[in-house]
């Protein structure tokens, strides 16, 4: 068993806000996050798969695969976007919260992955700010 984490990156917007919810009451729950402008960032995505080595190649996974999954699944669908407007997020009334981003991207490349091979998805961390991170998968 080997693990591969290659990492990523999409730029995209977002506002914390439960649609549902009063605007006091979402500036209460996620502060300056809740503006109704939104914000951007510039997202890191880490993402870790795990299996056997491929006896002839000696990969886990062919990384140009998992970047196509990658840009396919994730990077053209939410790559300068409003992820709130965003079906992966309005259809499911997920606010796009970091933790919901890493869990989104999760569901998104686990199916492909498992399709290309033996590897198998085992996490998706999600890098929002210099200071915050969020793992969506196996905690190790
Ligand atoms: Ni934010």
């Amino acid at each position: 068993m080997i693990s591969l984490t290659r990492c990523y990156r999409f730029p995209a917007a977002h506002v914390l806000a439960i649609p549902t919810a009063s605007d006091a009451e979402n500036r209460q729950l996620y502060g300056k996050c809740a503006n109704p402008a939104g914000h951007g960032h510039d997202y890191g995505v880490e993402v870790t798969v795990a299996g056997p080595q491929d006896e002839r190649t000696g990969r886990v996974i062919d990384p140009a695969r998992l970047d196509a999954i990658f840009e396919e699944r994730v990077g053209r669908r939410l790559a300068h976007r409003m992820l709130n407007e965003l079906p992966l997020f309005a259809d499911r009334d997920l606010v796009p919260t970091a933790e919901n981003i890493a869990r989104v991207v999760f569901e998104e490349l686990a199916g492909p992955v498992a399709g290309s091979g033996a590897a198998r998805l085992r996490r998706v961390r999600v890098l929002e700010t210099r200071r915050n991170s969020f793992v969506y998968g196996e905690m190790e």
